[in-house]
């Protein structure tokens, strides 16, 4: 598939404020500091749609970008804020919430994973969470131009039996770099055939 424009269209606070339009929709989430917003830039190859930042909790609102004029990719803040009040964490955890539990035009959630990392109790929790509330879900791993690719590799697997703990099907899973774009030719081919069933 190939995007031919993609376009900022508002930021909200909640799901009652986002666009009223029935076109689908994909959301990307994460911990804060993954490459949410970095991945969607490097989707729409271009490096100033979504604001990125190397401190963690740059996006704070539901961010919708429309592609090709027909559907929208859609930045969220990121989970685990460290650094924040109480009353912070528990507004941004119902924003996000509500988008995923209410938001009937979403197709699919983009559950991003930094490959570096062992699995973290906090994402385990979140894909279990959107498991159990029939949210449909792909894994992205980030960030693989920092590691190579053999250890890139035994990480997904060392993520694969994890879930496999808990879960008899695993969903699809794609490894990326924005910085060398790696997996953008997989990710938009997915959303292609999922936009079309
Ligand atoms: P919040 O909005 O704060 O939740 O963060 P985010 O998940 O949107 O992360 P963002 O895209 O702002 O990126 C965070 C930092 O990681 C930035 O410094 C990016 O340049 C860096 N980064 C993101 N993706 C990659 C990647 O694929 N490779 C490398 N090397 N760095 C990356
Ligand atoms: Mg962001």
């Amino acid at each position: 598939m190939e995007i031919k424009s993609a376009e900022f269209v508002i930021s909200s606070p909640m799901v009652s404020m986002c666009p009223k339009d029935s076109k689908p929709e994909y959301a990307f989430i994460g911990r804060s500091n993954v490459g949410k917003s970095s991945l969607i830039n490097m989707l729409c190859c271009n490096k100033k749609l979504a604001k990125t930042s190397a401190t963690p909790g740059k996006t704070l609102l539901i961010n919708h970008f429309i592609i090709n004029k027909n559907w929208y990719l859609v930045d969220l803040p990121g989970y685990g804020f460290a650094k924040r009040s109480k009353k912070e964490i528990a507004r941004l955890e119902q924003m996000i919430n509500g988008y995923i539990l209410q938001r009937e035009q979403l197709v699919n959630v983009f559950v991003l994973v930094d490959v570096r990392l062992e699995a973290q109790k906090i994402d385990l929790d979140f894909i279990n969470w959107l498991g159990n509330s029939s949210i449909p879900f792909a894994i992205v791993f980030t960030k693989a131009d920092k590691l190579g690719p053999v250890k890139t590799q035994a990480n997904v697997e060392m993520y694969k039996k994890k879930l496999s703990e808990t879960w008899e099907e695993l969903p699809p899973i794609f490894v990326t770099s924005s910085e060398k774009r790696q997996g953008r030719d997989e990710l938009l081919s997915y959303i292609d055939s999922i936009n079309k069933e």
